[in-house]
């Protein structure tokens, strides 16, 4: 299957006008990556109680920041497609929950200063090597001390598999990378794993995967 998150056998359009193909994307019938949460972010969202202010990043059309806050979480989501962003509302209408929604670019969101008790960083894979730098940096700076990030996202191997997530090499992560890149949280969790993913048409099939926990300390 063709890779969902860049379209065509170039990477060019998903990188150069990411609204644009992110909204034409969101603007097909459906939800491109299903209502159900990611799978690894409902295996660990157990470690932030119930009232926790939790801020989904990227957040697409909504299927991750909606059951976190159907959980009872305070939960603030954005992402750069106001497409996925008005999907995203429709679903917490639908399902009766508030979600403190944006439609911003990750460099210009104002993230909420230290003042988040989790961060959800679910196939944000969008962000080349620098501007994952400064992604990463404000995840870490809007964290509480003794919050926690949980993050998902595709290793290079799933460059074999094109079953979700970007064409290009430099997006992917790795264990050491991952572990360099949050060297000032405390890791309590970090695997990579292969699974078949049915996480609507976008992710798809067997998958290359890598999942972190990581806690800020106090
Ligand atoms: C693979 S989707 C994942 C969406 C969601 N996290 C999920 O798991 O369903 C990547 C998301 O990143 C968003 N995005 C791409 N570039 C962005 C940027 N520079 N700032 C904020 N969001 C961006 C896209 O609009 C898209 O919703």
């Amino acid at each position: 299957m063709k890779s969902t998150d860049s379209p065509g056998s170039t990477a060019g359009p998903a990188f150069s006008d990411p609204a644009g193909t992110w909204n034409r994307r969101f603007t097909e019938t459906g939800y491109l990556f299903g209502t159900a949460p990611n799978g690894w972010l409902a295996a660990h969202a157990g470690v932030w109680p119930s009232g926790a202010r939790v801020l989904s990043v990227a957040d697409g059309e909504g299927r991750n920041s909606v059951w976190l806050a159907q959980r009872g979480l305070q939960v603030q989501a954005f992402d750069i497609a106001e497409q996925g962003v008005a999907k995203a509302r429709r679903l917490a209408a639908e399902h009766g929950v508030v979600v403190d929604f944006a439609v911003a670019d990750c460099d210009s969101y104002a993230w909420p200063a230290g003042g988040c008790d989790g961060v959800a960083a679910i196939f944000i894979q969008f962000a080349d090597p620098a501007l994952r730098a400064r992604l990463f940096e404000r995840m870490v700076a809007c964290l509480k001390p003794g919050g926690t990030l949980v993050l998902q996202g595709y290793t290079p191997r799933q460059l074999e598999y094109r079953t979700g997530g970007p064409p290009l090499v430099s997006h992917l992560y790795t264990a050491p990378m991952l572990r360099e890149a949050f060297a000032g949280l405390e890791i309590e969790v970090l695997d990579e794993y292969e699974a078949d993913l049915a996480e609507g048409q976008g992710h798809k099939g067997r998958s290359a995967l890598i999942g972190l926990v990581a806690r800020k300390r106090r």
